[in-house]
């Protein structure tokens, strides 16, 4: 018997989080059984704790949508017990059950073997969240963007995607605008790297003019809606915005003349479906770029039994950097 967090739904179809007792012959069928250590807080996992967000198919649930750790047993040949191991994506701890749990059983494809240099806790600190925003840093990097040409823009600064975006590019040697709704969190992005900082009202609301003056030589978006629309008529010629969250909206209340007038790119980036050989080149990135006292600056510990609690705060955006969630605590 081991634990993990389980997620109920009532015939009203309200639900309901909690730590439980549960057995091996409770795990989801497939080939490899890993003893989890840490698991972490993404957006997503907000809707997987709390009210699903349509993404969790079946009751009971165990959410987690990433987690590294030991693998205990395994039918494929990649793979054998007392590998570390990272996984994220996949639909893992959505339609599959996840890392909030003491063991996961989930397929060898899913898997990448831990990153040289990272240990299991600081691969959670970086999370999904961190590994996207490695994404979105790749995808500049391949249309162009590079360090001494100007201002890159981070939205939703002060959460896990924004927070690791922030380290990243400023190790990388940019100049880093921070966008937040958190005029308190200035000290903490200015020590990630940030060099101006960029209150959330001023980008909030399109404008009618659909091109301002030129000024961001890249973006990482986590919040999209109205703040995409308007930074997208902002953008220098040529230049080009990583789309990676809706934190702010679904919504792209734009119009195509940045696109047609300035040639600005716009670079859709998705973390669950990455194929294999991009993940490797990202967490590889990761531990080459990402620095690890930065990384550490921004965690926040958690147990199991906080997880309701963090997963009702991120969906607030009240969560800063990233939580890391000792399984075993
Ligand atoms: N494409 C992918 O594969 C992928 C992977 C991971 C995450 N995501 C998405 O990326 C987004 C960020 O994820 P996360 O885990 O970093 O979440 P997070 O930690 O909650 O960060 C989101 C940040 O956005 C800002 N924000 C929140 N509500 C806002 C609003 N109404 N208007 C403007 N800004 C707002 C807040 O930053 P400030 O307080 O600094 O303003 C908040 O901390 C989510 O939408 C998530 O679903 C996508």
């Amino acid at each position: 018997m081991f634990n993990a967090l389980v997620v109920e739904k009532d015939e009203d179809g309200k639900t309901s989080a909690s730590v439980q007792r549960i057995s091996e012959a409770n795990l989801p069928e497939a080939d490899v059984t890993v003893a989890v250590e840490y698991s972490t807080v993404n957006y997503k996992d907000g809707l997987c704790i709390g009210p699903g967000g349509g993404l969790v198919r079946n009751y009971p649930h165990v959410p987690g949508i990433d987690f590294a750790g030991t693998v205990e047993t395994s039918s494929d040949a990649r793979y054998k017990p007392g590998d570390k191991v990272v996984l994220t994506g996949w639909r893992v701890g959505e339609a599959h059950w996840g890392g909030y749990s003491q063991k996961a059983r989930v397929r060898a494809d899913w898997l990448v073997p831990l990153p040289q240099g990272l240990t299991t806790r600081q691969a959670m600190a970086v999370g999904t969240a961190g590994f996207t925003a490695m994404l979105a840093v790749m995808a500049l990097e391949d249309h162009g963007l590079k360090p001494g040409h100007g201002e890159v823009l981070v939205t939703g600064a002060a959460g896990g995607v924004g927070s690791v975006a922030v380290a990243i590019l400023s190790a990388l040697g940019h100049e880093v605008a921070a966008v937040t709704g958190r005029p308190e969190t200035e000290d903490y992005l200015r020590g990630l790297g940030a060099t101006r900082i960029v209150p959330r009202e001023e980008l909030a609301e399109t404008v009618k003019r659909p091109l301002e003056t030129e000024t961001w030589t890249g973006c990482i978006d986590a919040v999209g809606g109205a703040m995409l629309a308007r930074v997208l008529g902002q953008m220098k010629y040529g230049a080009s915005v990583a789309a990676v969250g809706l934190a702010g909206g679904a919504g792209l209340p734009a119009t195509v003349v940045p696109f047609l007038l300035r040639g600005v790119n716009l670079l859709g980036i998705d973390s669950v479906m990455q194929p294999y050989g991009n993940r490797l080149r990202a967490w590889e990135r990761i531990a080459r770029d990402l620095p690890m006292d930065k990384l550490e600056a921004m965690i926040q510990p958690a147990t199991l039994a906080d997880l309701p609690e963090l997963g009702a705060e991120i969906l607030r955006g009240q969560v800063r950097g990233r939580v890391v969630v000792d399984v075993n605590a």
